[in-house]
């Protein structure tokens, strides 16, 4: 089995994807949430890459608009991107449309993948279990930060590595991969602090979003891994 990870969807074009198995990795936070909402009841979350088209397909009553600019909930929608919010009493049975700055976009750039999960520290075992029993290599697309490099998700891909390694032999890792392992590694006994450390943590912490934190660094909670299929993610 071969491993790739991807450190920004602008590392490679929509039609790299083609007869990949993929798995999206955004901690803070829209894997995170998206992983909560489904846990939750939801009955599918429709990842969208603008939000004017988030908009126009939001219709009847059983759906509902998700999503955050600048990590804030957005005009007009009914729900932010903070994974709390999506409790079961609020999202159950209801179809979630949700644009997010980094997160929806990695998973609209990956859409043409054979197989594309959706993983965070809240179900990275469950994911792994999903990937190894398709049998494929694996292409683990880290959502960034506005196309940068963001360490959180790379210490996540580090996680779903290093479960593979200690269920499969003949691994074989790019150097991306490695170096996540290496960040893994270091920072697996701090998760809660490594995410208050991170750029993007530092933003959420100062806008109040202290317990995302706490629930995005919440390990294996959940044994749920969300799956994208035509347009739609569900369990
Ligand atoms: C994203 O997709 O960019 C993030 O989830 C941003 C956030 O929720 O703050």
């Amino acid at each position: 089995m071969k491993i790739r990870t991807l450190l920004s969807p602008l590392n490679v074009e929509e039609l790299y994807f083609a007869k990949k198995t993929t798995v999206v990795v955004d901690v803070l936070r829209a894997t995170t949430t998206i992983i909560t909402a489904l846990y939750n009841g939801a009955k599918e979350i429709i990842p969208v890459s603008s939000i004017k088209f988030a908009m126009k397909i939001s219709g009847s009553n059983q759906m509902l608009l998700g999503g955050e600019r600048n990590a804030e909930k957005i005009d007009g929608f009914t729900l932010g991107n903070s994974p709390l919010e999506y409790t079961e009493e609020i999202v159950k049975g209801k179809s979630i449309i949700l644009f997010t700055t980094n997160g929806s976009k990695a998973l609209v750039h990956a859409k043409f993948s054979d197989n594309l999960f959706v993983a965070s520290f809240n179900n990275a075992l469950s994911a792994t279990n999903k990937i190894l029993k398709t049998g494929n290599n694996l292409e683990i697309l880290c959502s960034g930060n506005n196309g940068m490099y963001c360490l959180e998700d790379s210490v996540c891909a580090g996680m779903i590595i290093n479960f593979i390694l200690g269920k499969k032999e003949n691994v074989e890792l790019d150097d991306a991969s490695k170096t996540c392992l290496i960040l893994y590694t270091k920072n697996k006994r701090r998760l809660k602090k490594m995410l208050g450390e991170t750029d993007h943590g530092k933003i959420l912490l100062a806008k109040g979003f202290n317990n995302d934190i706490v629930h995005a660094a919440k390990e294996n909670i959940y044994n749920i891994t969300p799956q994208y299929l035509e347009g739609k993610i569900k369990i």
